[in-house]
């Protein structure tokens, strides 16, 4: 049997069935692996189940020449913890499970929407706080969400999934940016040639463009400078395609209507700064956190493995 070492514990039917199929290791603990840990499954292991946090970095493969691992099967989709080239030269296949987080993540995105629009967020705090004195007619006055203009930056699987909840469920029009031209948006949706266009336009921004060097700070102080004041922002793919230091002075000048967030620059690290905004939803990554979605994703992730193993082309190679 093939040996494959898993980084996190999985629900328990996707580990039944690595363990039908393989020699499982599983490395029982929820913190990312360290470089040494990586360097040594690449040693010691034919496969390995890592995920978001395992940053499977050049330096970690050029301390591991000669891998005995031949692929990284990733939970998840995003990949931007894995040098993909690094990976490739030291002769590794490497995959990931697109589709299995689609409406997951789209429904964060939903409710980031709507407790930033509806500042739900706020609302919660000051019930909780004990110091509510009661409903009154302009009390928390947020942004109506339904009707507005959705702004999407990256149309694909994700975006087209968030862009088809905003429409049909709360008849926004759709815009969007995308790097190549989107033929089939599934839901009636405008392309427009500029993030800054999208920026100015939208009553609120979500970003769903994948984590990568091309990303990075897309969205940077010009295009917050773009949004309109009552305008919001929604981040729920990687934090660094957001300057979020720029983001922190938008929002505490109140240059735009707020922002919520599933992702951070410096994942786990949430500045202070960013913690004491009230105008920002803060979120620790629930993308995909619900039980049949999470199991979707370990049966897709083992699945690669499976397929690789079994000589088969991958259905979800990088
Ligand atoms: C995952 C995500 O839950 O799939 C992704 O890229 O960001 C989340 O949905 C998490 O990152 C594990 O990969």
């Amino acid at each position: 049997m093939k040996k494959i070492l898993i980084s996190r514990r999985l629900p328990d039917p996707v580990l039944e069935a690595a363990n039908a199929r393989f020699d499982v290791t599983l490395r029982d603990d929820t913190s990312p692996m360290t470089p040494v840990e990586m360097v040594k499954a690449l040693g010691e292991f034919d496969g390995i189940l890592p995920t978001l946090g395992d940053m499977f970095t050049s330096d970690v493969f050029a301390s591991a020449p000669n891998p005995r691992a031949k692929i990284l099967a990733n939970f998840g989709v995003g990949y931007n913890h894995i040098d993909l080239v690094a990976a490739k030269e030291a002769g590794l296949v490497v995959t990931n499970t697109p589709g299995a987080v689609t409406d997951a993540t789209a429904d964060i995105a939903l409710t980031l929407m709507l407790m930033s629009a509806r500042r739900a967020a706020e609302g919660e705090r000051l019930v909780r706080s004990g110091t509510w004195q009661g409903w009154h007619p302009t009390q928390m006055l947020g942004l109506h969400m339904s009707g507005k203009i959705l702004g999407v930056i990256g149309m694909g699987r994700i975006g087209k999934a968030i862009a088809k909840r905003a429409h049909f469920g709360f008849g926004m029009d759709v815009i969007f940016y995308n790097r190549s031209h989107v033929a089939d948006t599934e839901v009636p949706a405008g392309q427009l040639d500029r993030v800054s266009d999208v920026m100015a336009a939208a009553d609120i921004v979500v970003v769903a463009v994948p984590g990568s060097p091309a990303t990075h700070h897309l969205i940077d102080a010009q295009a917050l400078g773009m949004m309109q004041p009552h305008a919001h922002l929604i981040n729920i793919s990687r934090g660094d395609v957001v300057d979020e230091a720029a983001l922190i002075s938008a929002l505490k000048s109140n240059q735009i209507g707020g922002a919520g967030l599933d992702v951070y620059e410096h994942e786990p690290q949430v500045p202070d700064a960013l913690r004491a905004l009230d105008n920002v939803t803060l979120l620790p990554h629930l993308g995909t956190a619900a039980l049949e979605v999470r199991t979707d994703m370990g049966h897709m992730a083992v699945g690669n493995l499976v397929d690789f193993f079994d000589g088969k082309p991958s259905r979800n190679e990088i």
